[in-house]
């Protein structure tokens, strides 16, 4: 009688690497969890792959930082080294790339931006020709999907375009349509050393209290043509995940985040509740609320734990 089940293919695996490693590091608020050396990639890869992983996805974190991200859009920056490592080691696994500018800006923040005074301004046009060209180097670097995660207007038909016109039809776009501006990211910001130095990201993530605008965003990226809608974080959001799956009948994935996974981390390891059974119960309501892919920390463990 059961209607929901989890398989190891509906998880997507995220997998940070730094230029500045000789080998790993583990992150403090995220246990479990690590920063990767370039060196460490094929072995991690194909140790997701044995897991019967289907698809990583992929964060990096550069030596050198500027105010036009020259890192993101580099054709020998480190997550364009990275998916020709992976590639090279594991040609069968999904490699998905987030797209965004925030790692690769001195100041952080996910577009580029200009500073009057106290108060700043994310230039959204200027940052989407910079994110068209990120996608554009990761495609060409040999990434099956391209993940857009700034959430500037327009992004995702700049690259669909971008792609097109340089022969990367084949290349998909997973975009984080509805993303909320999110207590919940706190853990990640050191994952990927990317906290903004200034400002918050609420001028351009959305507000939480926002469900028709959620909607409205992902009928803009449906209609630009993004291959996969996501919403994110994952489980104060079930509702709008519900209502995007409903109304759009595209594939539709959710990104269960950092503040997320590090809070049942937390309680776990207090002897609150057990691991295994909060995480099997929160994919489970995911997918029950429509997820068709989830991007989780945990799912090493899950295709463990769903093989025993
Ligand atoms: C930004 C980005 C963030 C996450 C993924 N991409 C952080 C942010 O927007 O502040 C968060 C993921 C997580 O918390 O696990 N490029």
């Amino acid at each position: 009688m059961r209607e929901t089940r989890l398989t190891a293919h509906d998880f997507i695996l995220p997998l940070f690497v730094s230029e500045k490693l000789k080998s790993r590091r583990n992150i403090a608020s995220m246990p479990g969890v690590s920063q990767l050396a370039l060196a460490d990639l094929p072995e991690e890869a194909g140790q997701a792959q044995a897991l019967g992983l289907q698809a990583i996805l992929l964060f990096g974190i550069p030596r050198h930082k500027d105010e036009e991200a020259t890192g993101a859009y580099d054709d020998g920056g480190i997550v364009q080294e990275a998916i020709r490592a992976i590639k090279a080691a594991c040609p069968d696994l999904v490699v998905v790339t987030d797209v965004c500018l925030c790692e690769y800006m001195s100041h952080g923040h996910c577009g580029v931006t200009r500073r009057d005074g106290n108060h700043f301004h994310v230039l959204n046009d200027e940052s989407v020709e910079l994110l068209a060209k990120t996608a554009l180097s990761h495609a060409a670097a040999g990434a099956d999907l391209v993940a857009p995660s700034d959430m500037m207007d327009g992004r995702i038909g700049a690259i669909r375009q971008t792609l097109d016109a340089n022969g990367f039809k084949q290349t998909g776009i997973i975009s984080y349509a509805a993303k909320f501006a999110s207590a919940f990211y706190g853990p990640f910001r050191e994952a990927a050393e990317s906290p903004p130095q200034f400002g918050d990201r609420r001028t351009y993530q959305m507000d939480s209290a926002n469900a028709m605008e959620a909607l409205r965003e992902a009928a803009l990226d449906v209609q630009e043509g993004a291959d996969i809608i996501m919403v994110k974080p994952a489980l104060p959001y079930l509702d709008i995940l519900w209502r995007i799956r409903e109304r759009f009948e595209q594939p539709t994935a959710v990104y269960h985040v950092s503040g997320e996974y590090a809070m049942v981390k937390a309680a776990a390891e207090k002897g609150i509740f057990e691991e295994r059974a909060a995480v099997l119960e929160i994919m489970t309501s995911l997918k029950r609320a429509g997820a068709d892919f989830i991007v989780t920390y945990w799912a090493r463990e899950l295709a463990k734990w769903l093989s025993s």
